[in-house]
């Protein structure tokens, strides 16, 4: 691995190959210790970030006068090397603990020992909190991208569901009748505050730790006002102590994440009864449907099962997040490095789930006969007690009457709306011959015209507000 003819001097301990810090020890790391110390197999992947990092870092150096022009020019032609060597021939078997060693026994390969100077003023406290965040901003860029993808699929599906009606359900009991529209949209609106909660994780992130060094600060004069702008912060941690610690913005993303989780999971649910042949309201495309080994028939939601299940794992890593942090003492500990493992299961879980569930809604049709035919008449049991409402009888009074027209029906085993109007009448003589006009959908869902309602006036003001949504974060993302 090491290229002699650089002259490359790792400048590590024999006692500790690969280490940072083996000088002050006398014996090498026990077998069973070297495998619970290691990151690298979690942490290779933020080689990148640890790379701009260490650029930025440079470049910092350069400006407190540590590293001259011409040492500075070499250290970034290093670590161009470095990147060239990873992204071509991989990691090769490295050996050292995290990503921070096996980046600087790299450049050490590659510039010799000048290379040992670009971690002076810094630890790998303040650089892998450094790198993580950069991860974090770019993954909660993602994230949205793909939340925004879910939603225009569910908003898609609600102007499908515009004229369509369904059995709005409380208590998986049949309640009142919605349009289908309405249903779909009410999933967006759990997606919407979900990317706003993964902006507030973003901001959390943006605060640059870099210049922090283990716990104290740095010694010498680093800008670090220029190092925020450089790497792109929003702003600069205003302790040390703390920033070497701070870990909260990843308990916002994995926050976040669960809720989603919350989300895609109800949302599953719906289409794995809305799909089943109980219901048979939505039929899910055959590209997101899978079949049965045994059962020829079979066609299963597994798009929505999966989600569903997934969602386990991302309530997980925030409990085991929670869990790492409660009780540690102030400063860095090495329990943080376990931060990272729940961090990039989350964001790998969203990317796998979310656009293979905004791919199943966005292919998925509403089968119009089916929600037609689950409209039944006791859907309307409320509209009868309005309409007596509506003739000057007290709601308490008319919720009385219809519960009772309602087990005179289940008596007599026939539809609410099959009453005579004489029977009616026999309950409250307030009823007339225009209660017939009661038991329609379009009736029911139009007198819903407040803001936020079913009438079809209320629901395509929720569809231009979730589109207005739409465009305002696609411009701010330009
Ligand atoms: N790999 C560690 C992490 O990810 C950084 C190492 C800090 N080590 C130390 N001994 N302070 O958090």
């Amino acid at each position: 691995m090491i290229d002699e003819t650089k002259g490359a001097d790792p400048q590590m301990s024999s006692e500790a190959p690969g280490s940072l810090w083996g000088a002050r020890f006398e014996s090498a790391m026990a077998p069973e210790m070297v495998e619970l110390n290691q990151s690298l197999p979690v942490d290779s992947c933020l080689w990148r970030e640890d790379i701009r990092g260490s650029e930025a870092w440079a470049q910092a150096l350069g400006r407190a006068g540590v590293l001259t022009q011409s040492e500075l020019a070499s250290v970034i032609d290093g670590l161009q090397g470095v990147a060239l060597r990873i992204e071509t021939e991989g990691f090769d078997q490295a050996q050292e603990e995290d990503i921070h060693s096996v980046v600087e026994r790299m450049l050490l390969e590659e510039v010799g020992s000048l290379g040992g100077k670009l971690h002076t003023g810094r630890s790998r406290n303040d650089q892998s909190a450094t790198g993580v965040r950069l991860f974090g901003m770019s993954a909660c860029d993602q994230v949205q991208d793909h939340l925004l993808g879910l939603c225009r699929a569910l908003h898609e599906l609600a102007r499908r569901g515009l004229h369509l009606p369904m059995p709005g359900y409380t208590h998986l009991q049949q309640a009142q009748p919605i349009r289908a529209a309405q249903w779909a949209l009410s999933h967006v609106f759990a997606f919407l505050r979900d990317i706003e909660r993964i902006e507030v994780a973003r901001g959390a992130a943006a605060v640059l730790p870099l210049g922090s060094g283990a716990i104290a600060g740095c010694p010498f004069p680093i800008d670090r006002k220029a190092l925020k702008d450089e790497l792109g912060f929003e702003r600069i941690s205003s302790n040390s102590v703390d920033a070497v610690a701070d870990r909260d913005w990843i308990c916002d993303l994995l926050y976040a994440g669960a809720m989603i989780g919350v989300h895609m999971s109800r949302l599953s649910e719906d289409l794995v009864l809305f799909s089943s042949s109980g219901f048979g309201f939505v039929r899910l495309s055959d590209e997101f449907s899978t079949g049965s080994s045994l059962m020829p028939q079979k066609r299963n939601p597994d798009v929505a099962e999966l989600a569903r299940g997934k969602s386990g794992r991302l309530h997980g890593n925030l409990v085991t997040l929670l869990t790492l942090l409660k009780g540690l003492p102030t400063g860095y500990n090495r329990d943080l490095q376990e931060d990272k493992e729940a961090l990039f299961d989350t964001c790998t879980t969203l990317d796998i789930t979310v656009p293979a569930l905004a791919g199943g809604i966005r292919t998925a049709e509403f089968v119009p006969e089916n929600l037609e035919g689950a409209i039944d008449t006791q859907l309307f049991a409320t509209d009868l007690a309005d309409y007596l409402v509506r003739k000057g009888v007290p709601f308490r009074e008319t919720h009385g009457v219809v519960g009772r027209l309602v087990r005179l029906a289940e008596g007599e085993g026939i539809p609410l709306s099959d009453l005579s109007v004489h029977a009616m009448q026999n309950e409250h003589e307030a009823f007339d011959d225009d209660v017939v006009e009661v038991f329609d959908w379009e009736r029911s869902t139009e007198v819903r015209d407040t803001i936020g309602g079913t009438s079809l006036r209320a629901v395509q003001e929720q569809l231009e507000e979730v589109s207005t949504q739409f465009s305002a974060m696609e411009a701010s993302t330009e």
